[in-house]
């Protein structure tokens, strides 16, 4: 008799557990409140990418005489930006739901409580039903966190992610709270869109899980194309004003206003466990974040958990990583979760992308390393694609020349930073690397002068 597993959330985490389950020989019901493929498909990844991309279009259309190319630019059409967003994210979703039929994974529509390892209900318009089975996998994913700012809850001005991708209009000015991926990327598009954009950060620091040298260099772009960055500032407050909001911020004591016809809050996300009647089953977790081991099992035998919900890494990539890793485990397996080759990626302009330690990493576990960097303005293809804006910087163990992180900004990093992945999963030596010959012209061959640059070889930039 086949396994019978239960999923609960049909996002990258969910969904992809449920395939892998299937082709593993298991009997699958997936269960899912909302939409077939989650954040990811619907309000996260793929949607800010569409917009982006048009984003992208429009700039480069501008910029065509640069190129030679004669173009007169009238503008953009924003229901088509929003319909081009919507056909694409349709067209995904539809395709998981195809892939649910063909490895015979029943969807059953409803939230989901769990009763025990073998028994969950699930509520929808339509009553109770049951679905009872042998192991549970939870990825019921994440929502938006939100802020305890005086006048933003309940403010029709003041969105969160899901209200800023479909905006029926490209707001006159956007302030963003939260310099973290949502609001750079966000930020980004809106700029380009034609908003006045300000960003307000708490720390010091944005982009809290990138290289720090970097993020400097990719805020000094975000700043050149006239979006306003404050970093370790304080929203007090939010009033109701003529043309939208009146945002009211302290930074080094002082206080400030800001007029936004809208607010972004994108300040984190947090877990979606609350109807999952965690404490009645005996999961342990930590204020809805669910605790698992490596094999993704919670403490409740047979009850595995992946993705946005364990509150930790809050990645597409990661949740189905582990959701592969649970399927298998279900199914009699021993696989681990090892995260060591999950990239970090900012769909900016140019892209920003990391795998591994960063230096700030690097220093606080006193590692002892060296690093390598080549600017992108020395690489032929980068000065084609845009005008050679960025610089690949790689870590390497001082002793042993590992490869321990490499940080990319420049275009198609996020395509990139997959050789750095796979090169950190092999663990691969500085020699594996430039004994890899990379193709002519590419932004690859930056890389692999990255490499070069840690042993003092560079080919194409001086060697320091
Ligand atoms: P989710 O995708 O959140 O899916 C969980 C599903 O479970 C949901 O469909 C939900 O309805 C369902 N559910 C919850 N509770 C229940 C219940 N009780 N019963 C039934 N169903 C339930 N990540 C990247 O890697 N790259 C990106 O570029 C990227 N961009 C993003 C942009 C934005 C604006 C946002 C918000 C997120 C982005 N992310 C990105 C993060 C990514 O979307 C999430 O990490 C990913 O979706 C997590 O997958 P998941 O399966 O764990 O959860
Ligand atoms: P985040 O954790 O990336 O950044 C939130 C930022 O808001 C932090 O820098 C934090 O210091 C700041 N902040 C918190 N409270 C604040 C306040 N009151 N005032 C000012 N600043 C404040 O979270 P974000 O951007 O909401 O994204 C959530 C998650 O979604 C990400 O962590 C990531 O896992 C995922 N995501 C991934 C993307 C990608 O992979 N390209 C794109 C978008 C989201």
């Amino acid at each position: 008799m086949a396994i019978k597993i239960s999923v609960i959330g049909g996002g990258p985490g969910g969904y992809v557990a449920a395939i892998r389950a299937a082709q593993l020989g298991a009997e699958v019901t997936l269960i899912e409140k909302n939409n077939l493929g989650g954040t990811c498909l619907n309000v996260g990844c793929i949607p800010t990418k569409a917009l982006l991309h048009s984003a992208e279009v429009l700039e480069e259309a501008k910029n065509a005489g640069e190129y030679g190319i004669d173009l007169t630019v009238k503008g953009f059409d924003w229901n088509k930006v929003q319909a081009k967003k919507a056909a694409i994210v349709n067209q995904l979703v539809s395709g998981v739901a195809g892939l649910m039929k063909i490895n015979k994974i029943k969807v059953v529509k409803g939230t989901a409580k769990i009763e025990s390892a073998a028994s969950v209900s699930v509520s929808s318009a339509n009553g109770v039903q049951k679905v009872v089975g042998d192991k549970i996998i939870i990825a019921s994913g994440s929502t938006p966190a939100s802020a305890p700012i005086p006048g933003l809850k309940d403010n029709p001005n003041c969105i969160d992610s899901t209200g800023a991708l479909s905006l029926d209009k490209v707001p006159q000015t956007l302030l963003v709270i939260g310099g973290g991926v949502i609001g750079i990327e966000l930020a980004t598009a809106y700029g380009i869109f034609g908003a006045k954009v300000v960003i307000i950060e708490a720390l010091p620091k944005l982009l809290p899980m990138m290289d720090s040298e970097l993020t400097n260099a990719l805020i000094a772009s975000l700043q050149k194309r006239g979006i306003q960055i404050i970093a370790q500032a304080k929203v007090v407050s939010i009033e109701n004003s003529a043309n939208g909001v009146k945002v009211n911020i302290e930074k080094d004591g002082k206080k400030e206003a800001f007029e936004a016809q809208k607010v972004l809050a994108a300040i984190g996300r947090r877990t979606d466990t609350e109807t999952l009647g965690l404490d009645g089953a005996g999961i342990k977790h930590d204020r809805g974040r669910i605790i698992v081991d490596d094999n993704m099992q919670t403490n409740i035998k047979g009850i595995y958990a992946i993705g946005d919900c364990l509150g930790k890494v809050m990645l597409a990539h990661t949740a189905s990583a582990q959701g592969e890793v649970a399927a298998e485990n279900a199914l009699g397996h021993n696989a681990k979760y090892d995260g060591k080759t999950s990239p970090s990626c900012v769909y900016t302009i140019p892209e920003f992308a990391g795998v591994g330690l960063t230096e700030d990493d690097a220093k606080a576990q006193k590692i002892d390393y060296i690093v390598g960097k080549f600017p992108l303005s020395a690489n032929g293809k980068s000065l084609i694609a845009n005008g050679g804006v960025g610089i690949v910087k790689v870590l390497l163990g001082k002793e042993y020349k590992e490869v321990l992180g490499v940080h990319i900004l420049g275009p198609r990093a996020t395509d990139i930073i997959g050789e750095a992945a796979l090169a950190i999963g092999m663990e691969a030596a500085v020699e594996d690397i430039i004994e890899t010959i990379h193709a002519h012209p590419t932004i690859t061959e930056a890389v692999r002068e990255g490499f070069l640059a840690a042993e003092k070889r560079a080919i194409h930039s001086v060697n320091k």
